[in-house]
């Protein structure tokens, strides 16, 4: 692999507004997907296989769904992650900000809220229309949010449609053939020199007993995770990526990383 990531700490960017209106999300003659519509897409088998005690089942939202227990999950990091994604989003989110995969926890709210505030707004991805209308619960009934139940691994939306994306703890969920198509898909449909910014796990530092302690729990319990301890996430980058620029930060003793990369 030729291209290696940039380390840096200073990474933060600014888009300076200047995007004007978003541009219409669909292509033309494409479904009206922004309301919750149950029949479509269909549901990738990881997640019923894998992920249905997270996500899928009924009682999943009302687990999972509150602040103190995603922060344990993230061993205390999940305030610290959320703000350096948004961050790194950019100070000004003006236009459209993608943020591929519902997440528990308020970072859609506050990313909303960030939107709101630069005059843009948010489109919100996810596979199941369940956590897309557990939105409804988490989000201030006038923030500008469009939930879109499409697959990230083939997204409903135009090329160069979006100004910015954000995957938050996505990859790590996937299936290679997924994480790579979700990657590219990203790519696709954020402009030239918009941001996409991901967080999620990497392999930590030798010195940090979360690599010993904690690899046995996600080998059980996210099988696809660890691909994420053994690769560069460029190892699922299309070929677009060798162009853009990248910085990679790690947090806690880098079992979490982030990748913020301008088109
Ligand atoms: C983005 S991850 C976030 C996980 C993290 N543990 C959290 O909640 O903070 C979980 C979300 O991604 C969604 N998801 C997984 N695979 C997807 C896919 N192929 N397309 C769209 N959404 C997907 C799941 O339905 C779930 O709502």
């Amino acid at each position: 692999m030729g291209k290696t990531f940039e380390d840096s700490g200073d990474f933060a960017g600014d888009f300076g507004g200047g995007f004007g209106a978003a541009p219409p999300l669909r292509r033309p003659n494409a479904p009206d997907r922004t309301s919750v519509d149950r029949r479509t897409p269909v549901i990738p088998e990881y997640l019923h296989e894998h992920y249905w005690w997270a996500y899928v089942h009924p009682n999943a939202l009302r687990v999972f769904e509150r602040q103190w227990l995603v922060n344990a999950i993230l061993w205390g990091n999940y305030r610290r992650l959320r703000n350096a994604a948004l961050d790194a989003l950019g100070a000004q989110l003006s236009g459209l900000t993608l943020q591929i995969g519902c997440a528990y926890g308020d970072i859609s709210a506050v990313l909303a809220q960030k939107a709101r505030a630069s005059g843009g707004e948010v489109g919100i991805v996810d596979v199941l229309p369940q956590q897309l209308e557990n939105l409804t619960s988490k989000l201030a009934p006038d923030v500008p949010v469009r939930r879109l139940l499409m697959d990230s691994a083939a997204l409903d939306m135009s090329d160069a449609s979006v100004d910015r994306a954000l995957m938050f703890l996505l990859l790590h969920e996937q299936p290679e053939a997924w994480r790579r198509a979700t990657l590219a898909e990203a790519f696709r449909v954020v402009k030239p020199g918009g941001r996409i910014v991901i967080v999620d796990y990497a392999r930590p530092a030798a010195w940090n007993p979360m690599r010993y302690l904690f690899q046995p729990v996600l080998a059980r319990l996210e099988p696809f995770a660890l691909d994420l301890w053994r690769h560069d996430l460029a190892k699922w980058m299309p070929k677009t990526w060798e162009r853009a620029r990248t910085v990679r930060r790690s947090y806690f003793g880098g079992l979490y990383q982030m990748i913020t990369i301008d088109r």
